[in-house]
């Protein structure tokens, strides 16, 4: 089942990062008071937020027999492989087929072979197919993309009675549109409010909701820092290059691609991306949510 669609500029933005940083994870990571922020401890600090993700659901887990999970949005595969890595059965949906490539890769290296990688969006899994198949289902940075109606109403038919939602992810905080400076300049994020709304009229019940905001802000300082101070640069000079070598072409380039141009010089080039700016409009939050026994039939 492969969704073969255009590269949208999100997945484009996730790709750059995973290739410019040089690393294996498309999520944040946690930066504790005792790891400098920098660049060369992003790896490090990615790990420890999968170190969190694993020990919560070894927590969750303890008492199921051969639990089987499906990770949502898997990124590279990095966190699927170490989960296979740890026992758990785990099936994976991932549209990009860019990522799925290199998920594919991973998985053709490990020993686990029944990993069902659904090449697709979470909205067009085969539902029917996979009634009550799973004890959890994992978001890790994946829940911002998936539109809450899709997730509410197919959730409770892909998971056993009991079962649950671990989500990790940002979402916009009570200060979304409130028109200050920095306002809307991060894109992504079901509103908070609308969450909390979506979870009361579902059959699932918080059991955790934690505030990692100030934990994973460090991130976007030194992605700020490395956008203004080491892309810039180099952008500059490429222009200078081309303005030399080409100038009519360059000029005409740059003119009619002017509006989209002055956009992502605003959007990731002026700072204004910053780390207070962020720990303002986003609340980046761990939860677990857990099905009421009785309501597994899928509701469509
Ligand atoms: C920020 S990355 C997170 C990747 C990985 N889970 C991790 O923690 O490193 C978001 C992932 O969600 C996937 N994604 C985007 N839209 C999706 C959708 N509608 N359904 C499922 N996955 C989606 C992207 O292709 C990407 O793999």
């Amino acid at each position: 089942m492969i969704d073969k669609e255009r590269m949208s500029s999100r997945e484009l933005g996730l790709l750059l990062a995973q290739q410019l940083l040089d690393v294996e994870d498309l999520h944040y990571g946690l930066w504790d008071a005792d790891l400098e922020v920098s660049a060369g401890n992003i790896a490090l600090a990615q790990q420890r937020y999968t170190a969190l993700l694993l020990a919560l659901l070894a927590r969750l887990l303890a008492d199921s027999k051969q639990p089987r999970l499906l990770d949502i949005g898997c990124g590279t595969g990095h966190l699927l492989q170490q989960l296979l890595q740890q026992g758990y059965r785990v099936d994976a949906v991932n549209p990009s087929a860019h990522l799925n490539r290199l998920v594919r890769e991973r998985l053709a290296t490990l020993a686990q072979q029944d990993t069902s990688l659904f090449e697709c969006r979470f909205e067009a899994l085969p539902f029917q197919q996979l009634q009550h198949h799973y004890d959890l289902l994992l978001f890790s940075e994946s829940f911002q993309y998936i539109p809450l109606p899709d997730i509410f109403a197919q959730a409770p038919g892909l998971l056993r009675p009991g079962g649950r939602l671990v989500i990790c992810d940002f979402f916009k905080s009570a200060a979304h549109c409130d028109g200050e400076h920095g306002d809307r300049s991060f894109s992504g994020g079901h509103l908070l409010a609308d969450f909390y709304r979506a979870v009361e009229a579902s059959a699932f019940q918080i059991r955790h909701d934690e505030d990692l905001t100030t934990r994973v802000s460090p991130n976007i300082a030194l992605l700020d820092e490395w956008l203004t101070r080491r892309l810039q640069p180099a952008l500059l000079c490429i222009d200078e290059y081309l303005l030399g070598a080409y100038p009519k072409l360059t000029r005409m380039l740059k003119w009619l691609a002017r509006r989209k141009l002055a956009r992502a010089r605003y959007k990731y080039l002026s700072g204004h991306r910053s780390q207070a700016v962020f720990e303002k409009y986003k609340s980046y939050r761990l939860l677990v949510l857990e099905l009421e026994a009785a309501s597994t039939q899928i509701n469509r």
